[in-house]
């Protein structure tokens, strides 16, 4: 198993050294090793048994470090850096020469990140170099909020966790990249798409999924649990599904027919931001029980809700 404490010190050695740890972030953990070293960027692709088709976004402490991997800047991109950094947002920009070909899959585009944690920025402040980092689980498995869930599925092939608590998101960034100029959403996630409407404008959407998609977190099949996640009412399911082991997951509604640690509620009080923390966790804790079904809904189709429904979809391989 992987070490889990919180030096930055000690995360920032082996990184130094080629190494790869679990990163805190606001939205989930990151596999992160150093951007600039081909051989930290394959092992990344190795640990997380990735597709090499699926490139890594590249995070650092601000907009400026970040510059000498990115050609040039749509107007409307450094607003929403102005705006959303640090934060749940990645932007998909034009690469400089300086960044290899491993992390952008070939792609003539880097996707580029300032995530919103306290010791994630103190550790990239401190580093002489940008850091990949995808999420850090096997590779089209649930995503982890904790230090714990990195360990659980990844420990036996990294030595470090660097622990910054529970993430406060819960869903991993918003993807925003610029075709042709268009400001286009390549993945919902973090940054509800309202609050980037509000500062460049209308945006398109592009979040299909696919077999065989441009940007793989649109893979169809993806955060998904070991058990078949259903959708629908969960009343009438509970109804048809009453011979077969399930559990229920719902945003707040309680089952009275349904005992109560088969019951799983993202958020009790009803609260978006509250169920998007928790989606992953419960999932991973419902896997534990080993379940044949899970009974699910879908959230509220606004704000935080979108990326939730984004996942829960995929994770039901609805496609
Ligand atoms: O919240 C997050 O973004 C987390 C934390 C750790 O920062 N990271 C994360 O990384 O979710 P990952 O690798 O699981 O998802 C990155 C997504 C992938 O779907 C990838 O295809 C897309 O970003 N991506 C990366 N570079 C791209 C590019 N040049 N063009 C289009 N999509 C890109
Ligand atoms: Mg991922």
């Amino acid at each position: 198993m992987a070490i889990v404490d919180t030096s930055v010190a000690e995360a920032k050695k082996i990184l130094d050294k080629g190494g790869l740890i679990g990163l805190p972030t606001e939205t989930v953990y990151g596999l992160a090793g150093n951007a600039l070293d081909p051989v930290a960027a394959s092992s990344i692709f190795e640990v997380k048994a990735r597709p090499s088709f699926d490139p890594l976004i590249v995070h650092s402490s601000s907009l400026e470090r970040l510059s000498p991997f990115i050609k040039d800047i749509p107007e409307e991109a450094k607003k929403l850096a102005d705006e959303f950094w640090p934060g749940s947002l990645t932007m998909v920009l034009p690469r400089s020469e300086k960044i290899h070909d491993l992390i952008t899959s070939g792609l003539d585009t880097v996707a580029v990140r300032v995530p919103n944690h306290p010791l994630a920025l103190d550790l990239l402040s401190q580093l002489d170099y940008p850091v990949a980092a995808p999420s850090a689980n096997p590779f089209g498995y649930i995503s982890p909020t904790t230090a714990q869930h990195v360990n659980d599925k990844l420990g036996d092939k990294i030595e470090y966790v660097l622990d910054g608590g529970p993430c406060q998101v819960g869903v991993e960034s918003t993807i925003v990249g610029f075709p042709e100029g268009v400001p286009t959403i390549y993945r919902k996630g973090g940054i509800p798409i309202e609050e980037i409407e509000r500062v460049i404008g209308q945006v398109k959407v592009n979040a299909q999924s696919s077999s065989q998609p441009q940007a793989p977190g649109m893979l169809h099949r993806h955060y998904a649990p070991n058990a078949k996640l259903l959708l629908g009412n969960i009343d009438e399911m509970i109804e048809e599904y009453k011979d077969e082991n399930f559990v229920t997951m719902s945003f707040n509604k309680s089952f009275p027919t349904v005992s109560e640690e088969k019951q799983f509620k993202l958020s009790e009080s009803g609260d978006l931001s509250e169920a998007a923390r928790n989606l992953f966790k419960t999932l991973r804790a419902i896997d534990k029980l080993n379940p044949s079904f899970i009974l699910g809904e879908w959230m509220p189709e606004e704000g935080l809700g979108r990326a939730m429904n984004d996942r829960i979809k995929r994770a039901a391989a609805l496609g």
